[in-house]
């Protein structure tokens, strides 16, 4: 209890010197240690990439040397993280350093990486609804792969939350209520993420069949706040590549996966990236961080409600 405690209050001390100070570091960074995959979602590209991958070794400096300008929060993510074969060493490594760490997973692999996430302090399966739908999207088999791993995680006593991509294929009653339904069954909350095309949300807005849902009965069961859904087209002002960045798998670095023409080739020049104008966040994770970062009041206030009610939301 005590240590935890003190987990809470060093991220909200480096969170309030980035808010209040207004200090440039890279609070979070998104790191995707490689883009291979071995699913082929309908609305993902990332595994057609071929990408040079940093080594253990490699990966291991890149992460002190973030340590070392203060960031706070490493998310693991992909192309499949648990394709590398030293997820587990960096996860340690990355807790070792301090970091507050998340790993999002397909949750096809989770059987023989088990332990290895143990020591993350969040993990992310992404599911998008019923069995059917599901593999539709997602691939034959996957729906019972995953939720046989959330059986497990729940024996080990590991806490989750879920991923959901709404697009036109599965913003329905039935496929939203089954997937919360099982995040209730498993203490877990859902992050709703629209689906992108680009730096796009899919056009046709199906998503927004389901909000009066998500908010209304099961709101305690899921992650994402109303205010994001609120902003998703606005073209704010945006933080990343100053209080967040994207690593790519071989060590270059942009401020969101989605700016990629702001490209530069090392992480350790990422001081050198430009202000991204013109693009509005449609990413979860960037839009959730950019309504903290401009001290979104409407977003804060549920954000702390959010908080106190079901466990931290960032
Ligand atoms: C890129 S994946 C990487 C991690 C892992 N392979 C997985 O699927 O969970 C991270 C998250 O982005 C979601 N995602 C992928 N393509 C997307 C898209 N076009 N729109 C919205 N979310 C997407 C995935 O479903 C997943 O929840
Ligand atoms: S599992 Fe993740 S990375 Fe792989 S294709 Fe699906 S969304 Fe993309
Ligand atoms: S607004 Fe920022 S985080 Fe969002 S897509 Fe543009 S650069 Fe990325």
């Amino acid at each position: 209890m005590h240590v935890r405690f003190m987990k809470i209050s060093a991220f909200l001390k480096s969170m309030t010197s980035a808010l209040i100070l207004k200090k440039d570091f890279p609070f979070s960074v998104w790191h995707a240690p490689t883009f291979r995959c071995n699913l082929r979602c309908k609305y993902c590209e990332l595994w057609k990439r071929e990408a040079k991958e940093m080594g253990t070794e490699e990966i291991k400096e890149m992460m002190r040397f973030f340590r070392s300008k203060g960031t706070v929060v490493w998310n693991f993510t992909g192309g499949e993280p648990l394709l590398r074969e030293d997820i587990g060493e960096l996860i340690d490594y990355a807790k070792g350093l301090g970091f507050h760490t998340t790993l999002v997973t397909n949750g096809t692999l989770l059987g023989e990486n088990m332990d290895k996430l143990m020591r993350l302090d969040t993990l992310i399966l992404s599911l998008d609804g019923r069995r059917k739908v599901n593999d539709f999207l997602r691939g034959k088999g996957t729906y019972e792969k995953i939720v046989e791993g959330m059986r497990m995680l729940k024996e080990k006593g590991m806490r989750f939350d879920v991923d959901f991509v709404l697009s036109r294929w599965n913003s329905k009653e039935e496929e939203v209520t089954h997937v919360l339904e099982l995040a209730k069954e498993f203490g877990a909350r859902v992050n709703f993420l629209p689906m992108y095309t680009g730096y796009n949300v899919e056009e046709d807005e199906s998503y927004r069949r389901v909000l009066p849902l998500i908010f209304g009965k099961y709101r305690r069961f899921v992650k994402t706040t109303r205010r994001f859904f609120e902003r998703l087209k606005i073209k704010g002002k945006c933080f990343a590549g100053r209080n967040f960045l994207f690593i790519f798998p071989d060590g270059s670095v942009s401020p969101c996966l989605f700016r990629e023409d702001l490209k530069i080739e090392h992480y350790e020049r990422y001081e050198e990236l430009q202000n991204p104008k013109g693009c509005s966040c449609v990413g979860l994770c960037y839009n959730t961080y950019n309504l903290l970062f401009s001290l979104d009041l409407k977003f804060i206030l549920e954000l702390l409600l959010k908080s106190l009610k079901s466990g931290p939301i960032l």
